[in-house]
């Protein structure tokens, strides 16, 4: 399948970016029905017994490039939860309406698998025996899961200091080959290129996207197709926003809503050259890489103009968020029964400043995206547990969580 440049809508192959600096991306294929008989054929897909129906990916089959159906890779993913805040969250971020979208409830807990299914789908359709990642670890862990299910050899190249043990052992456990790369993401992405006869399953790769853009199908679909005010999510290499926009903007071309929701990307502020480039105007100057949430620590986000093309098309925003903050959210989140991994609970921290700087209005309908499951961090958790424990000792009550 052919697809485009991001930015210069040039025809472009899918596996190498264009000249301009944008990335290869698909164009939109059409379900050749109205909208109302599509949202009801998803219905009835929900309870089929056709295996490919039982994942949130290809269920929308007809919005996702033409892969055979033999070669379908797929483990159930993209049914995740969209939990309703039962008041903490709410309250931390002093917002009327907030519902978590918990993508860490995927296969492999987290929200890789949307576009995994799909990229190691093409790979193997491809007739490529081999797939490759950089990675922090979440893309790593799902990649080699879903090559493994594949019967396709996969090469984890990842920061040596910068991935939580228990990615690097559910790495491993997948069968994957792992490299330590001496450095940050941004240096092992670099590597990749020194890969031969590999399809790279990073988020460059546009079968990644248009899995990933389901899980905005998903959350509008848990809504009765009622869009939210916002939807906040973490941002790193900033495909995940790419996807969930490109998604959104779908469902408005084809008529599924009837408005765009806001957007707002999140970044930690040791790890934000997006928000930078978001707040002065300017295209992305790279940066070293410092933040706890070891899943978004990148400091050359590959899709940052997809980003920035996004938000703009949606009236959105990126704003950054400190350590502590995200730590005290990820404490909220953990008290409201859900829990997540640190990047996850960017988003909420981010939503709290976002109200308080009154960009988001108080009585917004706000969806959140979490991205990775509590499992992921066991360190980041007994952290922020400890820092619970001695607010109760202080009998503080400054703080929520
Ligand atoms: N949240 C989690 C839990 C992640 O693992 C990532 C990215 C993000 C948010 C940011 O998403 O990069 O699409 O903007 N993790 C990548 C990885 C980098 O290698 O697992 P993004």
């Amino acid at each position: 399948m052919v697809a485009i440049c991001s930015e210069c809508e040039a025809p472009l192959a899918a596996d190498r970016p264009c000249a301009c600096g944008g990335l290869p991306e698909f164009r939109l294929r059409s379900p050749r029905m109205s909208p109302h008989g599509y949202k009801n054929t998803l219905k009835h897909r929900r309870v089929s017994s056709d295996p490919r129906f039982r994942s949130g990916v290809w269920r929308y089959i007809e919005l996702l490039p033409p892969i055979q159906d033999s070669e379908i890779v797929s483990m159930a993913e993209g049914n995740v939860p969209l939990y309703e805040s039962a008041g903490r969250g709410e309250d931390f971020a002093e917002v009327r309406k907030l519902a978590y979208l918990h993508l860490g409830m995927n296969p492999t807990g987290s929200f890789k698998d949307l576009g995994m299914t799909v990229a190691v789908s093409a790979a193997k359709a491809s007739g490529m025996r081999s797939v490759a990642c950089a990675s922090t670890g979440n893309t790593a862990a799902s990649m080699a899961a879903y090559a493994a299910r594949g019967g396709l050899r996969s090469y984890a190249l990842v920061p040596r200091n910068g991935i939580s043990r228990e990615k690097l052992a559910q790495i491993r456990d997948y069968g994957a080959e792992v490299v330590e790369v001496q450095g940050s993401f941004d240096d092992a992405f670099a590597r990749l290129a020194e890969l031969d006869a590999v399809a790279i399953v990073n988020s460059v790769n546009p079968y990644r996207i248009e899995g990933q853009k389901c899980a905005a199908f998903a959350m509008l679909e848990a809504r009765g197709w009622c869009v939210p005010d916002w939807v906040v999510l973490p941002g790193g290499n900033l495909g995940n926003v790419s996807a969930i926009g490109k998604g959104l903007l779908e469902a408005h071309a084809l008529g599924l809503i009837g408005r765009l929701p806001r957007i707002a990307v999140i970044q930690a502020s040791g790890a934000a050259p997006f928000v930078h480039a978001w707040e002065h105007q300017v295209d992305l100057v790279p940066c070293v890489a410092q933040t706890m949430a070891s899943a978004i620590a990148i400091g050359n986000p590959k899709s940052w103009r997809r980003a920035r093309r996004i938000l703009k098309a949606c009236n959105g925003t990126a704003i950054s968020v400190s350590d502590a903050e995200i730590d005290r959210a990820k404490g909220v989140i953990g008290l409201e029964g859900i829990g997540c991994e640190p990047a996850s609970a960017s988003s909420l921290a981010g939503l709290r400043e976002l109200v308080r700087r009154g960009i988001v209005d108080g009585k917004a309908d706000v969806v959140t995206i979490l991205t990775g499951h509590v499992l992921k961090d066991g360190a980041a958790s007994v952290r922020v547990a400890d820092l619970r424990d001695v607010q109760k000792a202080r009998g503080s009550h400054a703080c929520a969580i």
